[in-house]
């Protein structure tokens, strides 16, 4: 197959037309972006959207990595769709239900067309936070005098980013934090929780904001983080407390949400970290006696998250529980709101509808089966560690 041809005009933006992945096997992509390479401007490269994927998988391609034999012009999107997804074999499908789940449901086509087309191209590729070199997933709107790089240089203890290795170090040698600035409300082990006002640390809060939005597709970047309290995990050791992820929660929330944005940082992910934040922002809200619930959309990853944690919450205490228990009462125990729980035991089949009422059916082996497939419990949130009042607006 021919495919150097420089003199081959090139292909237009939104071509659909196979790629190899780093599975080796071609995919389906649709072309999203064009632009000369810098070697040989000559030539083109392309940056493509994996039509089966996770948006985070877009990258940037070389025209040998594409089947040009396989280029369509006009197609119908939706029937596409449907064929690629009718030609997939089983394994194919298990491999790519890991990498891509639906987390697009929530909005509407109009909002997630103009979402995409603003977001289109990932402006930062790396970032170097700590001891890691992170390579991100999404656009983040940095500002723009950090536009033209596509490395960014973080400190890990104030979040400030710097476009240079020795801005860095120059500021590594200044910067006397050693941890996340605010209150430290849990320690258990080696693991810690900071309280950071973003009222009081605005530029952290923005810092933070940055950050997270390279590996959170669908969320607003909120400017006004004064009306946010972040919750940082860290890991402690002699050096410092090196931030792990975090979750962003609302001062006053009319939704009930008890959190607003939730990030593992991917060197740590798959590791119960992030149902150890989803558990503590629970913790929180028995604390203040209230409900809660994250803030919509949630994306593909957060979904299965929260999805193993109010399942394994709740069949746990189902498991226990002798004699009959209310979702209400579910409720109560576990500050997960009502409708998350009524979802959570409708996906598991555990409702029926009698005489005009939801009645919980428990039968312990299907409990166990479902247990089972919920995957792990995640880090404990250990509550006597926990040192915190509700949030007060100091007058
Ligand atoms: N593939 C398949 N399943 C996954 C994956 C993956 N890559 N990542 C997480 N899961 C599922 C698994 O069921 C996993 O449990 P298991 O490991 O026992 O099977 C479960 O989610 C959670 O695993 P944890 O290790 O506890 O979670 P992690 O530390 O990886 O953090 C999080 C989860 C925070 C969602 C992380 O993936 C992340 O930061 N993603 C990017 C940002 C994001 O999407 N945040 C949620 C947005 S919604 C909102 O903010 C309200
Ligand atoms: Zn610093």
């Amino acid at each position: 197959m021919e495919t150097g041809e420089s003199n081959m005009p090139p292909l237009e933006v939104g071509t659909r037309v196979l790629c190899r992945w780093r599975d080796s096997k071609y995919h389906p992509v649709k072309v999203i972006e064009r632009r000369r390479v810098q070697s040989n401007p000559k030539e083109y490269e392309y940056y493509v959207h994996y039509t089966e994927f996770n948006r985070r998988l877009d990258e940037w391609v070389k025209l040998e990595q594409l089947d040009l034999d396989s280029v369509e012009t006009v197609v119908d999107e939706k029937v596409e769709d449907k064929i690629t997804s009718l030609k997939m074999t089983r394994h194919q499908k298990r491999k790519i239900d890991e990498t891509h789940v639906e987390g697009h449901e929530e909005l509407d086509a109009a909002s997630l067309r103009e979402h995409e087309e603003f977001t289109k191209v990932k402006n930062i590729v790396t970032i170097e936070l700590g001891r890691y070199e992170i390579e991100t997933w999404y656009f983040s709107p940095f500002p723009p005098e950090y536009t033209d790089c596509s490395k960014l240089y973080f400190c890990e203890f104030c979040l400030n980013f710097m476009k240079r290795k020795e801005q860095l170090q120059r500021h590594m040698r200044k910067c006397h934090l050693k941890h996340p600035p605010g209150d430290e409300i849990y320690r258990c082990g080696t693991l810690s929780m900071f309280e950071v006002d973003g009222k009081k640390n605005k530029v952290y809060g923005q810092n933070i904001c940055y950050l997270a939005k390279l590996f959170l597709d669908h969320k607003t970047l909120y400017y006004d983080v004064d009306l946010f309290l972040f919750y940082i995990l860290c890991e402690c050791d002699d050096r410092g407390c090196h931030m792990v992820g975090y979750f962003s929660k609302e001062k006053h929330s009319e939704e009930s949400y008890n959190l607003a944005c939730i990030l593992t940082l991917p060197p740590y992910q798959r590791k119960g970290y992030g149902k150890f934040l989803i558990a503590f922002s629970y913790e929180l809200s028995k604390k203040e006696n209230k409900v809660g619930t994250p803030e919509r959309p949630l994306s593909d990853l957060g979904l299965l998250s929260y999805r193993g944690y109010w399942t394994r919450v709740l069949l746990d205490i189902l498991k226990k529980h002798k004699g009959n228990i209310s979702i209400k009462e579910l409720s109560d125990m576990t500050a997960i709101k009502a409708e998350d729980i009524l979802q959570t035991l409708q996906s598991l089949e555990l409702i029926q509808y009698r005489k005009g009422q939801h009645v919980i059916c428990a039968d312990p082996k299907v409990l166990d089966r479902h247990l089972k497939a919920a995957g792990r419990g995640g880090l404990d949130v250990d509550v006597s560690k926990l040192i915190w009042t509700p949030y007060k607006e100091q007058s």
